[in-house]
């Protein structure tokens, strides 16, 4: 099997002010792939996915994402590639005082000229894949946490990306949302052969859809295959994590 390495990180050094936070991360990430960057709190997962969306430029290293050199590009040349990539806050950061509708329109009133029956045909499509057709009209303040992150995965598709970043998905969802909004990641791979890069903490979700992983800590990946092959790691943080997070669960 020849998969197509779609991010292409190499060498990455950063920092903030003189803090290291990441040093020497390398990794590749292949099309149609649930890849899953692990690790605990304050390790680096928030900053590596700044860096992937280009909003942070590294100290030192490469990230190639769909062959396209970003850590060189300035912000005019990265328009293109951000129109290629959907990005789910951890917070779903939807208007207050738009509806549903209003609020994953907005990248195409911003990036198109596309006619407003075109935009409200595409808006209602991304609606009805997130399994949320009935609520076009709502108001943030009248959708559960669960509803918020789906408005926020239709809002992130509208563009069709070929890359889905997501930070922390779960946070906040109990597991019943969870393994609901897992279930709806997974479709979307399948379904629209996007790219889907997750960040968390949460290892019943990355159980349920990472085709592979990267783990994190002391600024270095630390373990990275499968989560099978991640189990076989000698090293007692790796080991530390998958003890502490089953007992959790
Ligand atoms: N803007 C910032 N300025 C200074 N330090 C930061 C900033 N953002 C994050 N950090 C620090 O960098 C480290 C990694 O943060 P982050 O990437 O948010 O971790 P994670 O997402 O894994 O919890 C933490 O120690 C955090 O305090
Ligand atoms: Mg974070």
């Amino acid at each position: 099997m020849n998969k197509k390495a779609v991010i292409e990180v190499k060498d990455l050094v950063t920092s903030y002010d003189d803090k290291i936070v990441l040093d020497m991360i390398s990794f590749s990430t292949y099309e149609e792939e649930i890849f899953a960057v692990l690790g605990g709190s304050g390790c680096g997962k928030t900053t590596l996915l700044r860096h992937l969306l280009g909003l942070i430029k590294p100290d030192a290293g490469l990230i190639s994402i769909l062959d396209y050199d970003i850590t060189k590009a300035n912000d005019d040349e990265m328009q293109p590639l951000r129109e290629q990539i959907g990005m789910v806050f951890q917070g779903s950061a939807l208007f207050n005082s738009m509806t549903l509708a209003e609020n994953v329109s907005l990248p195409l009133e911003e990036y198109t000229d596309y006619p407003s029956r075109v935009i409200r045909d595409i808006v209602d499509w991304k609606l009805h894949i997130v399994g949320l057709d009935h609520a076009r009209d709502y108001l943030p303040s009248e959708l559960s946490g669960g509803m918020k992150k789906r408005a926020a995965i239709a809002r992130a598709m509208v563009m069709d990306p070929k890359l889905l970043f997501f930070d922390e998905h779960t946070t906040g969802l109990d597991p019943v949302m969870a393994a609901e909004l897992d279930r709806i990641i997974v479709r979307l791979r399948d379904e629209l052969n996007i790219t889907v890069v997750v960040v968390t903490h949460d290892l019943t979700s990355i159980r349920r859809i990472s085709d592979r992983a990267i783990m994190i800590a002391d600024t270095h990946i630390i373990a990275s295959g499968s989560i099978k092959e991640m189990e076989q790691s000698g090293d007692s943080r790796v080991i530390n994590f998958f003890m502490q997070h089953d007992m959790e669960e």
